[in-house]
C-alpha cells in the first residue's frame, strides 16, 4: 500500500438533548449533531513507531484503522486541532476518533464506508467509556438529529423548531464512566428516576412534533431535576441551569454523562440566546455556543 505524505480527517461534535443515562437502561435518547463544531486530525510520517496505548482512545482509533488496513509501517505521528472541548459531553472522544480513523484511511489512500467507520470508532469508544451506548459515535457521524434506544437502534428525527440552544461549558471535565457507575451502584433505587427520564424523552418528542417550545423547555428542566436527583449533576452545572432560567430560558438541563461538562438552555430567538449566553458567561461559563434548532 502506498502511503501519502499526509492524511486528513474531520468530524463534528454532538450534544444530547434528552435521555442521557436512561438510554443505558433501554430508554430513548435524543441527540443532535453540532455540525459547526469540528475536530481535524492530521496523520504524518514520523521518526518512530506509534506505540499502542489502551488508555488513549485516539491512539487506539489510529491503530484500529491501521490493523484493519493491515498496515505494518507504523512510523507515524498525528496532530489534532479541535473546537470540541475535551470531556465536556460534546462527543469529543468519538469526534476525535472519527477524525483520526478518517485521517488514517486518507493517509493510506483508501475509501472508508460509514458502517466500517462506526465499527472502528466504537472499538475506540469502548476504551473511553467501557460500555458506550453508541450514541456519541452515531451522532457524530449523522447529519440529522437522532432518537436512539438500545433495542430499536437509531432513527432520524426532524426538529425544525424556530428555536436556539445555548450550550455552556462549566469548565470542568465531565466524568461519564464515573457517572454511569454511580447510577449503576444505586441499583433499584435509580429505577423510578430512569423511568421518568424515559417518559420525559417520549414527551419531548411529542411536543417537538407540535413545535411546542414552552413544553419542551419544561420537560428539559424536569429532566435536569431528575438527573440531579440521581447525583450525576454538579453544583457548577446546577448554578448555570439556574442562571439560564433566571435569564429567561424556556428550559435548561445538564447534558451528557455529567459530574462536570456542559449545560444546554432552550431559547425562542437568537436575541434571547445571545442575552442568555452573555449572562451565563458572567455567571462563570468557560465558553458558550449557540446552535439553531
Ligand atoms: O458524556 P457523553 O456526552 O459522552 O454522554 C454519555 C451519555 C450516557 O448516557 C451517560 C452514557 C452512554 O453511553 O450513552
Amino acid at each position: 500500500m502506498k502511503l501519502k505524505k499526509e492524511g486528513v480527517g474531520k468530524a463534528h461534535s454532538k450534544i444530547i438533548l434528552m435521555g442521557e443515562h436512561a438510554v443505558v437502561y433501554g430508554y430513548p435518547a435524543l441527540a443532535l449533531p453540532l455540525k459547526g463544531i469540528e475536530v481535524t486530525c492530521q496523520i504524518l510520517p514520523g521518526q518512530k513507531e506509534l506505540e499502542r496505548d489502551k488508555q488513549d482512545p485516539l491512539v487506539t482509533a489510529i491503530h484500529a484503522a491501521l490493523d484493519h488496513l493491515a498496515v505494518t509501517d507504523r512510523q507515524l505521528t498525528y496532530t489534532i486541532s479541535s473546537q470540541v472541548p475535551e470531556r465536556r459531553g460534546m462527543g469529543s472522544s468519538a469526534a476525535v476518533s472519527l477524525a483520526a480513523i478518517r485521517a488514517v484511511f486518507d493517509y493510506c489512500g483508501q475509501a472508508l464506508a460509514d458502517q466500517l467507520l462506526e465499527e472502528l470508532v466504537n472499538q475506540a469508544e469502548r476504551v473511553a467509556h467501557t460500555n458506550p451506548s453508541g450514541l456519541d459515535a452515531k451522532t457524530c457521524l449523522s447529519d440529522s438529529p437522532l432518537v436512539y434506544t438500545r433495542t430499536e437502534g437509531f432513527r432520524p428525527v426532524k426538529l425544525d423548531l424556530s428555536a436556539y440552544l445555548v450550550i455552556a461549558d462549566t469548565g470542568l471535565h465531565g466524568q461519564t464512566s464515573e457517572a454511569v457507575q454511580k447510577v449503576k451502584n444505586q441499583g433499584n433505587q435509580a429505577q423510578p428516576y430512569l423511568e421518568q427520564l424515559g417518559h420525559l424523552t417520549d414527551q419531548a418528542l411529542v411536543v417537538i412534533s407540535r413545535q411546542d417550545l414552552t413544553s419542551l423547555g419544561q420537560v428539559m428542566t424536569q429532566a435536569h431535576g431528575l438527573l440531579d436527583g440521581l447525583g450525576v449533576s454538579c453544583p457548577e452545572a446546577n448554578a448555570l441551569v439556574a442562571a439560564a432560567l433566571e435569564a429567561g430560558a424556556l428550559g435548561a438541563k445538564m447534558t451528557g454523562g455529567g459530574l462536570g461538562g456542559c449545560i444546554i438552555a432552550l431559547t425562542p430567538s437568537r436575541e434571547a440566546a445571545e442575552r442568555i449566553s452573555q449572562h451565563l458567561a458572567e455567571k462563570g461559563a468557560r465558553e458558550t455556543w449557540i446552535e439553531s434548532l
